[in-house]
């Protein structure tokens, strides 16, 4: 199988750029780290590398064997090699035993896979997670310009050169439902639905994207908001 990220994480201004996702980011910055993560659908490890900087020991899963050696690059840069481990294997495939990872990052990858697949995965994803887990999970919306469905499908908006490898456009407040159902036991942190622009691969363009930051029922971090509301100096 050709790999379509191939081309957009072989470039020298690899795709999606060297920041974590924001979100992301502002958790590890206020609460801190230690422990592991799992990063599905890593790319070129954006979210890996700040995760790894963070204390955590990483395992950053991807179908693209150009994005997990470009992951070990920016690990070896960043001097977090002994805290990152890689393996090209389908996300549907990973090993999810109960109670096993403090973090699950799923940035844009639930979309790149059928929703029956991606329920299955989400429910896996929960459960894998520890009393003080967190998950972050980033998805393509019907917002979004290459979308099959309303209002993305009437958007004259540019659509990404990588539209082509996302399959399931999520619904309005889907996977805020998903994160509330009881049988998930997440606490959610952040939800937001938005549109944005994206100018780190091939020519600018629109995305919509829902974005959930969300603990475990019963964990209380130290977590201020983003931006941070009123942090104790
Ligand atoms: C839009 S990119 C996001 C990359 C990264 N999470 C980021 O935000 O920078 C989606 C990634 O998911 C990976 N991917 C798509 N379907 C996958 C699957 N079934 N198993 C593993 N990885 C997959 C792609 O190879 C690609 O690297």
């Amino acid at each position: 199988m050709t790999d379509p990220f191939y081309e957009p994480y072989d470039r020298e201004d690899v795709a999606y750029g060297e920041e974590p996702s924001a979100s992301l980011s502002a958790y590890l910055d206020q609460v801190g780290g230690g422990g592991k993560a799992l990063d599905l659908g890593a790319g070129a490890g954006r979210d890996s590398i700040a995760l790894a900087l963070a204390g955590y020991h990483v395992l950053s899963v991807d179908l693209s064997n150009r994005g997990l050696e470009r992951v070990l690059q920016r690990a070896v840069r960043a001097g977090v090699r002994d805290r990152v481990e890689t393996h090209e294997i389908d996300v549907r495939d990973v090993e999810l035993p109960a109670d096993s990872f403090d973090v699950i990052v799923a940035t844009t990858v639930l979309d790149h896979i059928s929703p029956e697949d991606s329920a299955v995965l989400w429910r896996r994803m929960t459960e894998a997670l520890t009393a003080n887990g967190m998950l972050y999970v980033q998805v393509h919306t019907i917002e979004d310009p290459g979308s099959d469905q309303p209002p993305g499908v009437f958007s004259e908006a540019p659509v990404s050169e990588t539209a082509g490898a996302v399959v399931n456009y999520f619904s309005p407040n889907q996977l805020a439902m998903m994160a509330c159902d009881p049988s998930s036991r997440l606490r959610v942190l952040r939800y937001e639905e938005r549109l944005e622009w994206d100018y780190t691969h091939g020519p600018e363009h629109l995305h919509g994207k829902a974005v959930l930051l969300a603990v475990r029922m019963g964990a209380f971090p130290a977590w201020y908001g983003e931006p941070a509301a009123f942090p104790r100096r």
